[in-house]
């Protein structure tokens, strides 16, 4: 069964409202010049919250083929949660994803597994699909246990959660090492846990969720080396950082397809 290749832009925190326009304008155009095939691969750009208005608004009111979602969420519902952006907010700006668990929110604000699988259930309790990231650091790498560091990450990301549900999300694997630092894994290192993830998916879900699972690789990822990660067997996108800042390289890596 064929996994449409999901490439997200995950902006971070970049971009203010009207610059996101500009933004998502060129897209538009070099998706175009592209000859962009929505059959083949599914653009989406991860915004600020502040930005998600003016991104909903352009994308329906010109109709353009790409999708748009929240980079973090609330593991509350409404109340008093100061500063906090709850699901169902996100869901009524019509966000397709949300992005959870992402290196930089554990690094810098304590999420752990626990707290990403519960933002991921809120995500799927608004209908929104979360892209859950797990990633190992340097450290773990040099020591050669990566494979069982992230499976490790991925028991706990999944708890609780059904096989229809699973087989309906996103996992982003971005080594930590390889984020905005130009250091790429080579494609055999992404394909090595991307199939690890998704042999631990089919061994806690079964053979149809682990089918239907997208499993993206992020980390420093950009239009001159996406075709070789995405040739891989159980690489269905990437999760791109810097690169999808400048909305033609980021076009030509949505295209990836037609190189
Ligand atoms: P990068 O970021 O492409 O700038 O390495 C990837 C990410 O953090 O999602």
């Amino acid at each position: 069964m064929a996994r449409l290749p999901l490439l997200a832009g995950n902006w971070k925190m970049n971009l203010d409202h009207v610059e996101a326009t500009g933004v998502v304008q060129k897209l538009a155009w070099s998706l175009a010049d592209y000859h962009y095939d929505k059959e083949k691969a599914e653009a989406a750009v991860i915004v600020p919250f502040t930005d998600i208005r003016t991104v909903q608004l352009l994308i329906e009111g010109d109709k353009l083929p790409i999708a748009y979602g929240a980079q973090d969420v609330s593991v509350h519902d409404a109340g008093a949660y100061t500063g906090e952006v709850d699901a169902q907010m996100l869901a009524k700006l019509s966000c397709a994803y949300v992005t959870v668990g992402h290196s930089e929110r554990r690094e810098y604000h304590g999420e752990t597994d626990e707290i990403i699988n519960a933002k991921a259930k809120k995500v799927i309790e608004y209908g929104m699909t979360p892209i859950i990231c797990v990633g190992e650091k340097l450290e773990i790498r040099r020591e050669g246990t990566h494979v069982p560091f992230v499976l490790a990450q991925i028991d706990g990301v999944l708890a609780g959660l059904t096989a229809e549900q699973v087989g309906a999300l996103v996992i982003a694997y971005e080594p930590v090492w390889a984020i905005g630092t130009g250091e790429v894994a080579t494609p055999a290192d992404a394909q090595e846990v991307c199939g690890a993830i998704r042999v631990r998916v089919s061994e806690l879900l079964g053979a149809d969720a682990a089918a239907k699972v997208r499993i993206q690789y992020g980390g420093s990822v950009k239009s001159s080396n996406v075709v070789d990660i995405m040739a891989q067997p159980d690489v269905d996108g990437a999760l791109v950082g810097g690169a999808a800042l400048d909305p033609a390289e980021f076009a030509r890596i949505v295209t990836y397809y037609a190189r």
